[in-house]
């Protein structure tokens, strides 16, 4: 017995597997119950008392050998396969999936040409008090905007809405702040509309506001010639109609020739060669006022853009709600604007 020990010894230190099924040839021959280890130790009953001690250690040191080479031979397998694992650095990238929404894209876009005129990023909450959403930007007691069917109103008296424009920023930062103010605010408006392809309940806006001794009409027209022609090429022409907002006086509506048909008539300028973007004026001297700036001192501009409505003249894109609705095949077509 003592030499069939010995030879086994031998054998199991000479194994040296070359894959895993040899390692599993090597477990069934020396290990399994009926391998040749533990038929040792069957026939390990027949043994003589006297030879029982010695030949007893010999074995249980011969089993422990055989598990400790499994596991060592086993040990070393792992250590091969995770070599020819390893990352192979030369390999191409794996392409980046996702993307900037086409929304981000814009705002981003219209902010970084502001930011070069020294225009700084202003936010404000979503959730709003009627001072800041409409009091203080001189809209009267009765006017239509601060009805329910415009407003989503979270509480009454006091009243608390979801913003309907980012108008109110200009508040909150006037009201912190004194001149020279030179801000843009982009951010969620929400307004009780039905949903169509040109009107949804939540859209973007962009404001801006620049306050300080004697800013002119002129500094608001060039400001946003400069932005137009930044954002919709250089042959871009702008003009304004005169119009009407409760916080500006003189209030304007600014047009921009149409960058489709380059001014000559199509199905997005309504063949006028001019599509309306962006309400503006100079700020009402009561705006002022209600935020603790004296308009005898300084005086200033405002104006507010809808975001989805220059995406929709950048990309082309015919219904609003498409900017809603997370369809990949939608989105995936602005992935690689980044
Ligand atoms: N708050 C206006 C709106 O939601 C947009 C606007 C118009 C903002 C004129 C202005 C402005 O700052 O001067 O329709």
């Amino acid at each position: 017995m003592k030499e069939k020990i010995i030879e086994l010894s031998k054998q199991i230190r000479q194994f040296d597997p070359q894959n895993k099924q040899q390692l599993e040839e090597f477990k069934i021959k020396f290990l399994s119950k009926k391998g040749m280890i533990p038929s040792l130790f069957q026939e390990f009953k027949q043994v003589p008392p006297e030879e029982r001690k010695t030949i007893g250690i010999l074995l249980n040191e011969l089993k422990q050998l055989a598990h400790e080479h499994l596991e060592a031979s086993a040990l070393k397998f792992e250590e091969i396969v995770s070599q020819t694992v390893q990352i192979d650095t030369s390999l191409p990238a794996a392409s980046i999936t996702g993307g900037r929404h086409p929304i981000s894209i814009v705002s981003r876009d219209i902010n970084t040409i502001f930011e070069r005129l020294g225009f700084v990023i202003a936010e404000g909450p979503e959730i709003e008090d009627d001072f800041h959403n409409f009091t203080a930007l001189n809209f009267p007691e009765e006017h239509p905007a601060r009805d329910m069917q415009d407003t989503f109103f979270i509480a009454k008296s006091p009243d608390i809405a979801l913003r309907t424009h980012t108008s109110s920023v200009q508040v909150r930062v006037m009201e912190q702040s004194q001149p020279p103010i030179r801000i843009i605010a982009p951010g969620r408006v929400f307004r009780n509309e039905a949903i169509s392809a040109r009107a949804h309940c939540i859209f973007h806006q962009v404001e801006g506001l620049y306050i300080d001794k004697d800013v002119s009409f002129a500094d608001l027209k060039q400001t946003l010639f400069y932005f137009a022609r930044e954002f919709f090429g250089t042959n871009t022409k702008i003009r304004f109609r005169p119009s009407y907002f409760p916080f500006t006086e003189t209030s304007a509506e600014m047009d921009v020739s149409c960058n489709i048909c380059g001014g000559k008539g199509c199905t997005v300028c309504k063949y006028s060669g001019w599509v309306e973007i962006l309400g503006c004026g100079m700020v009402d001297p009561n705006v002022l006022e209600a935020c603790n700036i004296n308009p005898e001192i300084y005086s200033g501009y405002a104006f507010g853009m809808g975001i989805e409505r220059i995406a929709m003249m950048k990309y082309q894109i015919n219904d609003l709600r498409l900017f809603f609705e997370n369809d990949m095949r939608f989105l995936s077509q602005f992935s690689s604007l980044v």
